[in-house]
C-alpha cells in the first residue's frame, strides 16, 4: 500500500510498500484539450495497418495526442446521452481507464474529459511482465468496476472482458491512424498491480496497453 503524507502545498511524502521514503511532486488533475475530429487516417487504411507492437520510444506523447487517444479509447461521444465511443453492455459504462506515466497514475473521466490524479509515482514497469512496459510513455490500464454491473458471478464477468476489448481495438485503430506503437497485454501480475493501484475489492484489472512512439528496432 502507498501511503500519501501532503507536507506543503505540492510536496508529499509517498510511503511506499517497502517502507521507503520518498518525496514526490502532488499530482493535479490533467485538462485535456478538446478531441480533434478533423485528423488521422481512413478507417480502411488504419485497419490496414493495426498490429501489435513491442517496441517503443520513451519520447513524450504531446498531451493532444493523449487527449484524442482517452478520446477515441472511450470518450463520450454523444454528450445528450453521455455515450462513449466504445459500446458497453446494458450502457453500463464499468470499464475505467487508468493512466501510468511517469509522473504518476491517473484517471481518465471521460465525462469531464480530464485526468484524475491517483497515485503520485511511477508504476509503469508494474503494468506488465515483460519489460517494454517501463520504457513507453504511457501505459493504459483497463480496469472493470463491478458496483456498476450485475456482479462478477452474473454477465458483469463475461461482459466486462468483451467490453474491455471494444476500448482496446480503439485504441489499436487510433495508434495505427497516429503512426504510434501499441499491444493489448493479459501477462500482468494482477494483484501487485492492484495493490499499487489501490483498488477496491469490487475493481478488477483485465487487461493493460502500453502506447508510445515505435522504437529503433
Ligand atoms: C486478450 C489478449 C491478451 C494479450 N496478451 C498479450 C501479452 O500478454 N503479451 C504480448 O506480448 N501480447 C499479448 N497480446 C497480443 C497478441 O499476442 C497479438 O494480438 C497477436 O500475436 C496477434 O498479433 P497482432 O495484434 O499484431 O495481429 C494479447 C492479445 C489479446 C487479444
Amino acid at each position: 500500500m502507498l501511503i500519501n503524507i501532503k507536507i506543503a502545498a505540492g510536496l508529499l511524502i509517498v510511503i511506499s510498500m517497502t517502507g521507503a521514503i520518498v518525496f514526490a511532486e502532488e499530482l493535479k488533475p490533467v485538462e485535456l484539450s478538446a478531441p480533434q475530429m478533423d485528423r488521422g487516417k481512413l478507417l480502411m487504411q488504419a485497419l490496414k495497418e493495426r498490429q501489435s507492437n513491442r517496441d517503443f520510444s520513451d519520447k513524450e506523447l504531446p498531451l493532444d495526442v493523449i487527449s484524442n487517444l482517452l478520446w477515441a479509447a472511450s470518450g463520450v461521444n454523444r454528450p445528450d446521452s453521455g455515450k462513449l465511443t466504445a459500446p458497453t453492455a446494458k450502457n453500463w459504462q464499468e470499464i475505467d481507464i487508468y493512466v501510468a506515466m511517469q509522473k504518476g497514475l491517473y484517471l481518465y473521466n471521460p465525462k469531464k474529459h480530464i485526468l484524475e490524479p491517483v497515485v503520485a509515482k511511477d508504476i509503469r514497469e508494474f503494468t506488465g511482465l515483460q519489460g517494454f512496459t517501463a520504457g513507453a510513455p504511457l501505459d493504459l490500464i483497463y480496469v472493470v468496476d463491478y458496483s456498476r454491473t450485475d456482479g462478477d458471478e452474473k454477465d458483469g464477468g463475461y461482459y466486462s472482458g468483451v467490453d474491455t476489448g471494444f476500448v482496446s481495438q480503439n485504441v489499436y485503430l487510433f495508434c495505427a491512424s497516429e503512426g504510434l506503437a501499441t499491444v493489448v497485454l493479459g501477462s500482468i501480475d494482477k494483484p501487485t498491480l492492484a495493490k499499487i493501484m489501490n483498488l477496491r475489492k469490487d475493481q478488477k484489472i483485465i487487461l493493460t496497453q502500453p502506447v508510445g512512439y515505435p522504437g529503433s528496432k
